[in-house]
């Protein structure tokens, strides 16, 4: 039996308890089978979570481009390993085959070295969804250097906030990057960055959109003229198993993102077993995930996942309803796509649509869809099964998160029964626990409890850069020796695994996890603003979306509250992003406290869902009287 294409459930949970029964022999069995180890590990497995430290395949020495690159060329040399569809659909797709890109890796991996980037330096990648995107992620990771990617859709602020925690010397960008029927400047957000990023010696530029663009002298660096003076072979820096790949910054409870950092082996092995997992690839599959490669979905299912398993991935630089609300439909056709992966916001979105739009397209080549990011409701569950995958196409639902660094909770096509709203059951080697409020472990079925992982997996991330304490606190100190994941969840009588949603201040915003923090930080800039209070309410489309109830330090008229709302969510676009945007903005005198002073979120966020039959006891507050006047005044 092998430990791939799982054929069904049976076969499932013997490897199941095999996994679990001896988690390091299971998962140096995976690592033996087809990577190229430059040196084979002393050690497996050395942990404790409380320190917490963790190691995976101790002495291995190894570099990830050669596995997701090198290897393939003798077999796979001349197969598709990037396929680029454009944002316009009149635009010619590129079929970057594994030579290609093993030639513009080492190119740009050298223009990386000409400049100066060595091992252990961090290179800050903001760029559209383009073919130098994924070049330059594999160019890091062949020199050693750690890259850390931010979502191009985040303002200056988030991007230079997020490159002066790790100290990026490099910032790789482009002109700009289109979108739809728009174009973006996104150099001159990277400017108006880099005004604050003393730690930024060189920035690289792609001529994307050709427009005319500021270059400061020195700093700046078109990257054509760079490559085509490039050596065309880099030999790859040889890895310890431990040494960082890269960072990946997500907002948490408090106000600074943090930058989880993934390392070398573990990542890799647990991204290639899942991927070939969970899809059910086989050779001549066309792969496809809608993802940005600026999350951590992106990393692991468009780069890494894939290409360590020789696939063929999809990249697309555009947007599901440009130039209609045809587009996905008309590339999986295009392409014959095998395996579709996306987010129950882009479904809820196109299932609004006419039916004709899916119609239109012979989507006969699916054989896997996913879907990731957040809680996929029923509706569009049974829309995703009925028009797309005609009910003959299994949903993956997959459950991890940027700090997993691979899919956690998820069935396995074709051995797992689906069940809508339900990610099944564990992956292999991954042990979920519900704890209650006390730590205790809930055995019971159909009770809501805390998920934790009580043991090690190879691609859990090692640390928050620069903050190994703020990782204990955030992950491993509300349980003992536990992985908390912030997210609650249910089983089922039959052991699935249902994620009922955050039971922090994190909320899921269209795929996006938001914290609440940083958002209120942001409208509490605004100079007329006491206070603010963010809570997420449902919506149709998003999932979640935000609601905010601000004191004002002077309560002025009505007329004036529209004016207010817009600048509030100018500042929220120009700290975090447009993504951040309030959709609702209620002025109140106060905000429900504790005797200590904390905010009662609880309450809040029930009067912003109109859920006010049950708000428990509102008289210890501090305030009370408050909470009325909040439901009297609700939007
Ligand atoms: C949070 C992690 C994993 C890549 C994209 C998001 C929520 C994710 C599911 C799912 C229910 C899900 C969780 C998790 N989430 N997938 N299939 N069902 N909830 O990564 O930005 O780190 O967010 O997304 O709440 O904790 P992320």
């Amino acid at each position: 039996m092998s430990n791939y294409h799982i054929k069904n459930l049976e076969e499932y949970y013997q490897i199941y308890r095999k996994s679990v029964r001896n988690p390091e022999n299971f998962w140096e069995e995976v690592a033996e089978e087809h990577f190229i180890w430059r040196k084979r590990w002393d050690k497996v497995l050395s942990w404790d979570f409380t320190k917490p430290e963790i190691k995976w395949f101790e002495g291995a020495k190894l570099n990830i481009t050669e596995n997701c690159i090198d290897r393939h060329l003798r077999i796979r040399g001349d197969k598709t390993a990037i396929l680029f569809e454009p944002n316009s659909h009149k635009d010619k797709a590129e079929h970057i085959t594994y030579m290609q890109l093993y030639h513009r890796v080492n190119k740009f991996s050298n223009v990386l070295k000409d400049e100066g980037i060595k091992k252990g330096d961090r290179v800050c990648i903001y760029l559209p969804m383009i073919p130098e995107l994924a070049v330059s992620v594999l160019a890091c990771a062949r020199i050693g250097a750690i890259h850390s990617v931010v979502f191009a859709g985040f303002s200056s602020t988030a991007l230079s906030t997020r490159i002066n925690d790790s100290d990026c010397k490099m910032v790789i960008t482009s002109d700009g990057s289109y979108r739809g029927s728009k174009t973006i400047d996104l150099k001159g957000i990277v400017d108006e960055a880099l005004e604050r990023c003393p730690s930024i010696e060189t920035s690289l530029v792609v001529k994307r959109i050709n427009s005319e663009i500021f270059m400061k002298e020195g700093r700046d660096k078109w990257l054509e003229p760079l490559l085509e003076n490039a050596d065309s072979e880099c030999e790859p820096e040889i890895m310890d198993a431990e040494d960082p790949l890269f960072i990946l910054y997500t907002s948490g409870s408090t106000g600074k993102p943090k930058g989880m950092v993934h390392t070398t082996a573990g990542y890799m092995i647990y991204s290639a077993y899942t991927f070939k997992n969970v899809f059910q690839y086989r050779e001549n599959d066309i792969y496809w995930c809608t993802a940005d490669i600026g999350w951590i979905t992106g990393h692991s299912y468009i780069v890494y996942g894939p290409l360590a398993n020789g696939a063929t991935s999809v990249m697309f630089e555009g947007v599901p309803n440009y130039p209609d609300f045809g587009r996905f439909w008309e590339i999986v056709e295009k392409h014959k796509v095998t395996q579709f992966y996306t987010a129950p916001t882009a479904i809820r979105a196109l299932a609004k649509e006419k039916l004709e739009f899916v119609e239109n397209y012979d989507l006969s080549s699916l054989k896997v869809l996913g879907s990731v990011g957040e809680p996929i409701n029923e509706e569009a569950w049974h829309w995703y099964n009925d028009n797309i995958g005609k009910k003959k196409s299994p949903i993956v639902d997959t459950w991890w998160q940027t700090e997993t660094g691979g899919i956690m909770i998820s069935p396995i096509p074709f051995a797992t029964p689906t069940k809508p709203t339900y990610a099944t059951l564990p992956l292999p080697g991954i042990q979920p626990v519900l704890l209650d409020e006390n730590g205790v472990e809930i055995k019971e079925n159909q009770v809501d409890g805390r998920l934790c992982i009580k043991f090690p997996w190879p691609s859990i991330a090692r640390t928050i850069w620069g903050n190994h304490e703020r990782y204990r606190e955030t992950y491993f100190s509300a349980y003992e020796n536990q992985y908390f994941t912030g997210d609650g969840a249910l089983r089922d009588e039959v052991g699935y695994y249902r994620i009922t949603g955050r039971v922090d201040d994190v909320i899921i915003v269209s795929g996006h996890n938001l914290g609440t923090a940083p958002i209120e930080d942001a409208v509490n800039e605004h100079p007329a603003v006491a206070e603010s209070a963010i809570v997420g309410f449902p919506h149709d489309i998003k999932g979640n979306a935000l609601y905010g109830y601000v004191i004002l330090k002077e309560a002025g008229e009505s007329r004036v509250h529209d004016n207010l709302r817009k600048e509030i969510n100018q500042i929220i676009t120009e700290h975090i992003g447009p993504i951040a945007k309030l959709d609702k903005i209620q002025f109140t005198s106060g905000l429900p406290k504790t005797r200590s002073g904390k905010i009662m979120r609880r309450i809040l966020r029930k009067i912003a869902c109109n859920d006010t039959s049950n708000l428990g006891d509102t008289s210890t507050l501090l305030n009370p009287e408050v909470v009325q006047e909040i439901m009297d005044n609700v939007l």
